[in-house]
Parts: structure tokens; sequence; C-alpha cells
């Protein structure tokens, strides 16, 4: 019998003791504001894109992509705070830069020229030569370049703590105010990830929407044509491949090291990473170096200039001849071809860029 008491008693007790802790929770909640999570962010797939890859531990969020835009805009990360990534990244030139080599912090000139980023969802190595291997691992490198923004993480993450909206923000987008490189970097490619360009004419008539004129349909045969060749390295609705070419800019006397600095391997010689041909119209000028400011300039390159060096790519099957010789009418009719792949709603889109009062 006492054994039944105790276990009888013992089960109230539990009841009690677990109604309790119930109501202190109730309490609770009704006495703090219930935190809320950030808001997940659905990136849409424009139509005829292939799906995307994205890590599952840097999920979209509306708080996170606000925050990214701003840092992305601020001068704070650089050592004078005179300049921000938007300062060589300019949405007017569909986020690349008009200026042959950029001006980092202390006026000193970039190794490259700027590369527009957009549609950057559908990368998965950056750079000219493909030296960071995540978007987020680039995110991190232009603020200790010393060239750039020549800053220490340290020295921003105090800079950033510090500061009167950053501690909060940070809280908003990642549930913490405690401010370290990773997030920033996090928040960066969040914004990065929406800068999205799907809007040109080729896109239109890629969808059946409009037709091309004659002219740019020629062009497009002739981009798609095994005599221009250009579709083996920019074909397809993203027009890169993501790979890394020698196009046979040079000789073999100037070969720059391209993907080789990163691989150190012989055979990688003088290859850079394919650009996109969206919106070239506001990127000039062209290639690693900026060396063409027109789109003249290139497709005579590609027609007549290529050097048949040591290491160009197979590709490029003309070399032997200096190019895929096309007479004026080809040229004229390639590069409105090539037009057709601009989007101005991109680099209009006031949503892009931070908001006065931010
Ligand atoms: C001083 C000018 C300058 C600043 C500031 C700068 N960039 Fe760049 N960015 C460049 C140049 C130049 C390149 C190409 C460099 C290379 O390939 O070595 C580049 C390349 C990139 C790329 C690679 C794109 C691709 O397709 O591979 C990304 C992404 C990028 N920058 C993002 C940023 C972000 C984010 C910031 C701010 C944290 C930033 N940049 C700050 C000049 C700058
Ligand atoms: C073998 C691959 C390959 C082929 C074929 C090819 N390209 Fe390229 N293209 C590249 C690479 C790689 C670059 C960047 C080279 C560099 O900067 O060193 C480039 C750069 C460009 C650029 C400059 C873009 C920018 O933002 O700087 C344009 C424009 C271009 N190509 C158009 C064409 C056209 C038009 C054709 C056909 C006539 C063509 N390409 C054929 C690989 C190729």
């Amino acid at each position: 019998m006492r054994s039944w008491a105790v276990i009888v008693s013992l089960l109230i007790a539990v009841i009690v003791l677990v109604r309790c802790v119930k109501d202190v929770g109730i309490a609770d909640t009704s006495l703090t504001d219930v935190k809320q999570g950030p808001t997940p962010f659905h990136l849409k797939i424009p139509p005829g894109f292939p799906d995307y890859f994205l890590k599952e531990e840097n999920r979209l969020t509306e708080e996170g992509i606000a925050l990214g835009k701003r840092l992305f805009f601020d001068p704070i990360l650089s050592r004078n705070e005179n300049i921000s990534c938007s300062s060589c990244h300019l949405q007017s030139s569909s986020f690349s830069d008009p200026r042959v080599k950029s001006l980092g912090t202390t006026g000193e000139e970039t190794a490259f020229h700027s590369m527009p980023i957009f549609n950057i969802a559908w990368m998965n190595e950056f750079f000219w030569n493909g030296r960071a291997k995540s978007r987020e691992a680039q995110a991190l490198l232009p603020v200790t370049n010393p060239v750039e923004m020549n800053m220490t993480w340290p020295e921003v993450e105090v800079r950033l703590q510090n500061h009167p909206d950053y501690p909060e923000l940070f809280d908003a987008a990642f549930g913490t105010d405690q401010i370290d490189s990773f997030l920033v970097a996090q928040a960066m490619v969040q914004y990065e990830m929406t800068l999205i360009s799907s809007n040109s004419r080729f896109d239109r008539a890629l969808r059946g929407e409009i037709a091309l004129t004659e002219q740019e349909q020629i062009g497009q045969i002739i981009f798609n044509s095994e005599q221009a060749d250009c579709f083996h390295c920019h074909g397809g609705v993203l027009t890169t491949d993501n790979s890394f070419h020698n196009n046979g800019l040079d000789d073999d006397m100037h070969l720059p090291l391209g993907l080789m600095e990163v691989t150190g391997k012989e055979e990688d010689l003088g290859k850079f990473k394919t650009p996109t041909l969206r919106n070239l119209i506001f990127t000039a000028p062209y290639m690693h170096d900026g060396r063409f400011q027109t789109l003249g300039e290139v497709v005579d390159f590609y027609s007549e200039g290529v050097h048949d060096n040591r290491n160009v790519d197979v590709l490029m099957e003309f070399a032997y001849k200096g190019g895929v010789e096309m007479n004026a009418e080809e040229k004229e009719a390639l590069i409105a071809f090539l037009r057709t792949m601009t989007d101005a709603s991109f680099v209009e889109d006031e949503s892009l860029v931070p908001a006065l009062d931010d």
C-alpha cells in the first residue's frame, strides 16, 4: 500500500510540475516579444534558366539581402573609407567598371579589368583566373586585397560592431549581433544572388515573345555556326560555359599566366574565365585587361586578330589563319545579335541599390 501511495504522489508531483513549467512558458512569451526569425526569400529562376547551386547554410532571407545590399554600397569596408564594392562594380555598368583598371582605396590600379556581377547564382568559380572557389570565399577577398580595400578583417569587424546600425541589422539577418567576416561574406553573397539579368530581347526571343530582326537573326546564325564558333564557349542561355580558355589574345612571347597562376599547370597558361556576353553594351572595355574599347574591336579580333599561340584552345580552330574571317556585313550582323543581349531594366532597377534613407 505504501509503495502505491508513493507512486501516486510522485505522479501528482510530476503533473503539477509540468503544468507549472508550461504556465511559466506561456507567461514568459506573453511578457516579451516573440523573436521572429529572418524572412525566407525565394529566388525566382527565370524561364529557360537552369537550376542554380546554393549552399544550404546560406539560405537567402530578406534581412540578409538588405544587409548585403547596404554593405556592398558602404565605403566603411575600405581603409580610407572612400571606396565600396560599388565603386568598382557600378550598376550603370552592369556592376562592372567603365575604367580599364579600377582604383582602390589608396588610388592604386587593380591588376585586371573589373568583372560584371550578375547571374552569379549560376557560377562556381570567381575572378578572371578562378582563384575563388565559392561566392563566399570571393566576397572575403576584396576587403583584404592591398590594392582594393586594404583592410584586415579584425579591423572591419570592430568598425561594424561600433556602428550605430550594423549590430541590429546582423541580428535581424542572422540572429546574432556578434559581427564576423563570415557573416559579412554571407550577407554580401545573398545580395549578389539577387542580381539577375534575364530580360533582354535575346531572352524574350528565346521565350518566343518577340522575333529578332533579320540582321540579328543572321548574327545569331553566325554566332552558332561552326565557322564563327562563338557558341562553343559562350553558348546557351547563360552565354558562358563557366570554364577557362585561352582564346588567342596574345602571342607566345606575351602570354599572361591566367589560370596557371592558380593551378601551377603549364596547360593553363593564358586561360581566363569565359565572361558572360549579356549586357556587353554596359560593360566595356572588354577582356581581362580591358584591351578592347568596342564590340567592333572584339569582333575584328575574333575575325582576324587571333594569335595561334602554343596554348590556344582547340575550339579556336581557325587560329592558324588568324581567326574566323568575317566580312563587314557578317561582323555587323554578329554585333547586332550581341546587342540583343542588352537588359536595360537590370541597370535601371532601383530596387537593387539601397534607398536613400537606408
Ligand atoms: C578597387 C576595385 C574593386 C573593389 C573595391 C571591389 N572589386 Fe570586385 N572586382 C574588381 C576587379 C578588378 C575584379 C576582377 C579581378 C580579378 O579577376 O583578379 C573583381 C572581381 C569580382 C568578382 C568576380 C566576378 C566573376 O564573375 O568571377 C566579384 C563577385 C566581385 N568582384 C565582388 C566584389 C565585392 C563583393 C566587393 C566588395 C567587398 C568588391 N568586389 C570590391 C574590382 C573591385
Ligand atoms: C575557346 C572559347 C571561346 C570562343 C570560341 C569564343 N570566346 Fe569569347 N571569350 C572567351 C574567353 C576565355 C574570354 C575572356 C578572355 C580574356 O579576357 O583573356 C572571351 C571574351 C569575349 C568577350 C569580352 C567580354 C568581356 O566582358 O570582356 C566577347 C565580347 C566575346 N568573347 C565574344 C565572342 C564571340 C563573338 C565569339 C565568336 C566569334 C567568341 N567570343 C568566341 C572564350 C571564347
